[in-house]
């Protein structure tokens, strides 16, 4: 595989997407996903908040770099080992596009190799049982336990791995200015404890709709 040439990705369709984000699949390989930040979003942003655009070092890459440097914590957790916590996406790195810098991670697959259903598809498909619901414990006490920070605990950040784990693929991180959760454990645990029981309310409030 050729690690160096930019990738090329506009020409290619989506296989995901969120408020900020597009998600492509590698070219040279199925497992691999990579997210660039949507061009539409960082217009609007930047039209909207000329701040961002003239002084900010890092610019739209700051969401590259709260994922990253969540997962680097969580390395650093269990230094030595491989493969990082089942309960995070794995970051693979940081490569170049046509469409600006990107990040590449490991996709969750189901079964049949296409991207793992999101907490939110299991809801709205019915598909939200005891073993999921049981899963999902164990990844909250994880993400309260954990000293990893937490911004964004929406049931399209969870993706479903077929072996039967919850995975966060998005949300990781602080986006506060003055990032003090990272040095207050309490805070930490009292803002991820509000993130909780916004989610439980999320899967309450779709589980109605449904
Ligand atoms: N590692 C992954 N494995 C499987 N699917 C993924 C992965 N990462 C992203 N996706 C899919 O792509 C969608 C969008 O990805 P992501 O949440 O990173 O984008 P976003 O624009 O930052 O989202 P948000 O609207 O939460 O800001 C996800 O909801 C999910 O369906
Ligand atoms: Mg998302």
């Amino acid at each position: 595989m050729d690690l160096i040439t930019p990738l090329e990705l506009a020409s290619l369709d989506p296989v995901g997407q969120g408020a900020q984000k597009l998600v492509f699949r590698h070219p040279d390989d199925p497992r691999v996903l990579v997210k660039v930040i949507n061009p539409r979003f960082i217009e609007r942003h930047d039209r909207r908040d000329a701040f961002y655009k003239k002084r900010r070092r890092i610019g739209h890459n700051r969401a590259f770099a709260r994922e990253m440097i969540e997962h680097l914590v969580v390395r650093a957790l269990h230094p030595g080992r491989l493969a990082s916590c089942p309960h995070i996406q794995n970051i693979l790195g940081v490569v170049d596009t046509d469409m600006g810098a990107a990040l590449l991670v490991e996709a969750v697959l189901d079964e049949h190799g296409d991207l793992a259903p999101t907490l939110r598809d299991l809801v709205e498909t019915k598909r939200y049982g005891r073993r999921e619901q049981e899963a999902l414990e164990t990844f909250l006490d994880w993400a309260l336990t954990s000293t990893v920070l937490i911004n964004d605990l929406s049931a399209d950040n969870l993706a479903w791995h077929p072996d039967g784990h919850f995975v966060m693929i998005d949300g990781l991180g602080d986006r506060a200015g003055i990032p003090i959760r990272a040095v207050s454990p309490w805070l930490n645990r009292l803002y991820k404890r509000k993130k909780i029981r916004q989610l439980r309310e999320e899967i309450a409030r779709l589980r109605n709709d449904g």
